[in-house]
């Protein structure tokens, strides 16, 4: 199953790749953005695939097998410093966040990430480690449950649909998708005609189980930590919970640091640590035509100031 790479042109421009330097895909997923940036390094650049996902990191450790200037690693992107320590590279000169789950990983019905393919209910993006989202549906309690469907999918019927997941678990345990997805449409009094009525739920859980926003804020602290100076950083985002999220992140480390006025801080630290380039970009009609999923997408690009 494929993966058609979001906002392609507009990540690697963004990216303003420089020939023999260092790259990190944080976000490998199928591999399209990777090969259009190994297509861009020269013979002497270097590119780090990082994914959560094991059947990602097998589609690129195939890719590290044909291409000696490619590396995969199974991490989360949260511990990118660690694995750049792994590999004894101390700065990059770009890093790209495609950020949410790829094409296989929706349309996987094994996979449990979609209320459109009957599958187990799982949803985790890295299954050998954490709770699925069965193991958490059949243990939390409604109070809990509410409140993640009202944070992370701003459900506006949390407190009615968790009321009926507690309720349909006390009969007969909720394992697969349709299962689930049934209970949320059952539950909610108004349809929205332009909406499936688990979209927000299913999001909501998903976000949760993967720990989704965390690992972006995580992700991109290091990441600007690890960038060189002039070093690009560019992320794709697919909705406002994590768009919101990347746009605070990126315009505070814009910003320089608001130090004590009676203990002013050193030059070196005074300076914001990054520079925004340009505005948010989005797929124009030609790419929305080809790939529905670029729908939602925004683009985000800085580059890494001389601050420490
Ligand atoms: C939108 S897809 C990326 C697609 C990729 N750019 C391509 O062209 O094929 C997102 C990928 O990021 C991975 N992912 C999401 N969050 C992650 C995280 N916190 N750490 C590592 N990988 C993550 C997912 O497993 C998925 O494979």
């Amino acid at each position: 199953m494929s993966h058609i790479p979001v906002l392609l042109h507009e990540a690697l421009n963004g990216l303003c790749i420089k020939q023999d330097r260092v790259y990190l895909d944080c976000t490998f997923g199928r591999g399209g953005h990777s090969r259009a940036i190994l297509a861009s390094v020269g013979e002497f650049g270097r590119l780090i695939g990082l994914d959560r996902d094991p059947s990602a990191v097998s589609v690129g450790l195939k890719l590290a097998q044909e291409d000696p200037r490619f590396r995969m690693i199974h991490t989360a992107f949260s511990k990118l410093e660690e694995a750049l320590d792994n590999l004894g590279i101390e700065r990059v000169d770009g890093i790209l966040m495609d950020l949410g789950v790829s094409s296989p990983q929706l349309e996987e019905a094994n996979r449990g990430f979609s209320f459109q393919a009957d599958g187990p209910l799982d949803m985790r993006m890295d299954p050998t480690t954490g709770e699925s989202a069965a193991e958490w549906v059949a243990r939390a309690d409604t109070k809990e449950i509410a409140h993640v469907l009202w944070v992370f999918g701003e459900e506006r019927f949390s407190r009615r649909i968790a009321r009926a997941i507690v309720e349909a678990r006390s009969t007969k345990p909720i394992q697969t998708t349709a299962q689930l997805g049934k209970i949320i449409s059952d539950a909610q009094p108004i349809k929205d005609h332009n909406k499936h009525p688990a979209t927000r739920t299913f999001q909501a859980i998903r976000l949760y189980i993967n720990g989704e926003l965390t690992e972006v804020e995580q992700g991109l602290n290091a990441a600007i930590n690890r960038l060189d100076i002039g070093g690009r950083l560019a992320v794709i985002s697919f909705h406002s919970l994590e768009d919101r999220l990347v746009k605070r992140a990126l315009r505070d480390a814009s910003r320089p640091p608001r130090g004590d006025p009676r203990m002013p801080l050193p030059d070196n630290l005074a300076k914001s640590k990054l520079r925004l380039i340009g505005k948010a970009i989005k797929a124009g009609p030609g790419e929305l035509q080809m790939n529905p999923r670029a729908r939602s997408a925004v683009l985000r690009v800085a580059e890494r100031t001389e601050a420490a």
